[in-house]
């Protein structure tokens, strides 16, 4: 054989070519860039630093063990590097080497880099473009994804993970981004489904496509199985490099702070006339959103699911904050089971690594029908509250209009330790609307009762005088308040300890 240096040369060559020239072409010509290049997009340049190119699967059944299908490194790409300076590990599946397949290495190889990376504490990010299981090599490689999902669940919570999915994602495959804390797709090229359109008609008899079934507009909109989409592989890795900026390293690091060229004092006047005098009239929680937060920058989170319920990342002087807010353009912002679980997970994250939480509020309540509470609403919802009531983050809540009935209470209320929260002169605090509520009071007999119950309790006062709000602002201030308290509340500290409960019940 040749020597040692020149065979190490030879194998590194191999390794960054993959599957060979052939592949990488069809690979582009799908517009699919190779394992390689998309790890090179995504971190800073020249600071990768690649792990175990000379792995190669084990398996020798069906030729398997000739060396003309070896490939070093096997399917997967893995290292770590940095994302605008900041530590990130990398796994990278090369779908020109046995279509992406997981072998019993390729999983060792992702296995590696999770483990250290929970060890020194920096985020896992996945780029996924796999045919599945190694056909070849059988319960080898289901292990391989057991092992991967037991580090998915472990590492929950402790470091954030990402996937994007860049290329198929089929089978038990899917799970491992599932378990992952955020889902994003490239449009056109990526879908995930546990199986495919033959078996899907051959056990349920329906036609459908790999795209309808299991693109990124499905999974966008109608699944919630995923968070983003993006246009192309360029297009996600760029959006992908953005959205780590917003995420601590680990739960022992605090969210990042960047610099700010936004003024924490500036007034956003605009705001004062925002909200509709009629009180029915809709307008769009975005609006509010943009204009509070720095340089406009909004990081939505699931922007096309359940879009009576905005959340993503923004930041306030420079800092990561998490923003919730009921949206009233879309189903009069009301809670049911979808916006429901979209919050309580974002809200959950967010506690997890030390984001703070600012919620606006403008809920009508709970949707009502047969739909919902077959579908379980009531534990649905109860996520929701669950979340925001264990959420020991800074919590600041804006209540900008209706804050009605137990959907008042759920949305990060003072009752569930909101640390600031603040009524526009807007805010209506009640039990439910007006005309409900005469309904069932007075049975619609008594003549001037909507006008009375609309004085008595649509407006800020009810609460404020209960310190169930702590202060009724302007909302041109809201900005300048917010980044105010949220500077106090860094020091925050609090337990989950119930004789610490503070008594703020009527
Ligand atoms: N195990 C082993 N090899 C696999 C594989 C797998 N799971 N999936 C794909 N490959 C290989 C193919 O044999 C092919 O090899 P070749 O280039 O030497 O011919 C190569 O990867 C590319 O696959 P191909 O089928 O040509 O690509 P495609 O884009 O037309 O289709 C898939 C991609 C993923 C839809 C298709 O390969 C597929 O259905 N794979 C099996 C998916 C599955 O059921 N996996 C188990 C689920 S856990």
């Amino acid at each position: 054989p040749p020597p040692v240096p020149q065979r190490i040369e030879e194998k590194r060559r191999a390794a960054l070519l993959g599957g060979g020239q052939a592949r990488i072409d069809a690979q582009h010509k799908r517009g699919k860039l190779t394992a390689r290049e998309r790890i090179l997009l995504l971190l800073d340049p020249d600071s990768f630093d690649e792990y175990d190119m000379f792995v190669e699967h084990r398996c020798t059944d069906f030729g398997m063990d000739s060396s003309k299908n070896k490939y070093p490194g096997d399917s997967v790409v893995t290292g770590r590097g940095r994302i605008n300076g900041r530590l990130a590990y990398v796994f990278s599946q090369d779908f020109t080497v046995f279509g992406g397949s997981l072998s019993g290495a390729h999983a060792q190889k992702i296995c590696k880099i999770m483990d250290q990376a929970a060890m020194v504490g920096a985020p896992v990010i996945g780029l996924n473009d796999s045919g599945g299981a190694r056909i070849q090599e059988g319960v080898e490689s289901l292990a391989g994804y057991a092992d991967i999902f037991l580090r998915n669940v472990l590492c929950s919570g402790v470091i954030p993970q990402i996937s994007l999915i860049m290329g198929p994602c089929a089978g038990g495959a899917v799970y491992s981004p599932a378990l992952t804390d955020f889902t994003f797709m490239v449009k056109d090229t990526s879908y995930l489904f546990i199986t495919g359109p033959d078996v899907v008609k051959s056990v349920t008899n329906e036609d459908v496509t790999q795209e309808q079934l299991g693109g990124a507009k499905t999974h966008t909109a109608v699944s919630g199985v995923a968070h983003r989409a993006f246009e192309n592989d360029i297009d996600a890795l760029l959006n992908l490099r953005e959205f780590f900026n917003y995420l601590p390293l680990s739960n022992r690091d605090p969210a990042p702070v960047c610099e700010c060229h936004d003024p924490s004092d500036r007034l956003v006047p605009e705001l004062d006339t925002i909200v509709p005098s009629e009180s029915t009239k809709a307008y769009d929680m975005l609006d509010i959103i943009h204009s509070i937060v720095d340089e406009r920058e909004f990081f939505e989170i699931m922007p096309t699911y359940a879009r009576n319920i905005v959340v993503g990342f923004a930041r306030m002087n420079g800092r990561t904050v998490g923003i919730v807010g009921n949206q009233p353009k879309v189903a009069s912002g009301c809670l049911d089971i979808n916006s429901s679980v979209k919050g309580a997970r974002f809200v959950r994250f967010c506690d997890a690594f030390n984001i703070p939480l600012i919620t606006f509020v403008d809920v009508p309540g709970f949707l009502p029908g047969t739909a919902q509470e077959y579908g379980g609403i009531i534990r649905h919802g109860a996520k929701l509250l669950f979340a925001f009531a264990e959420a020991t983050v800074p919590k600041i809540t804006v209540i900008t209009r209706k804050a009605y009935g137990g959907a008042y209470d759920v949305m990060s209320s003072k009752h569930l330790r909101g640390d600031v929260n603040y009524a526009w002169p807007t805010a209506e605090v009640a039990v439910m609307g007006a005309k409900g509520a005469v309904q069932i009071i007075f049975r619609g007999k008594e003549a001037n009762a909507e006008e009375e119950y609309v004085d008595k309790f649509a407006n800020p006062f009810p609460a404020a005088m209960r310190g169930f709000v702590d202060d009724i602002i302007q909302p041109s201030t809201t900005r300048t308040r917010i980044c105010h308290d949220l500077d106090v509340l860094a020091s925050k500290s609090q337990s989950m300890l119930l004789h610490q409960l503070p008594g703020t019940g009527g």
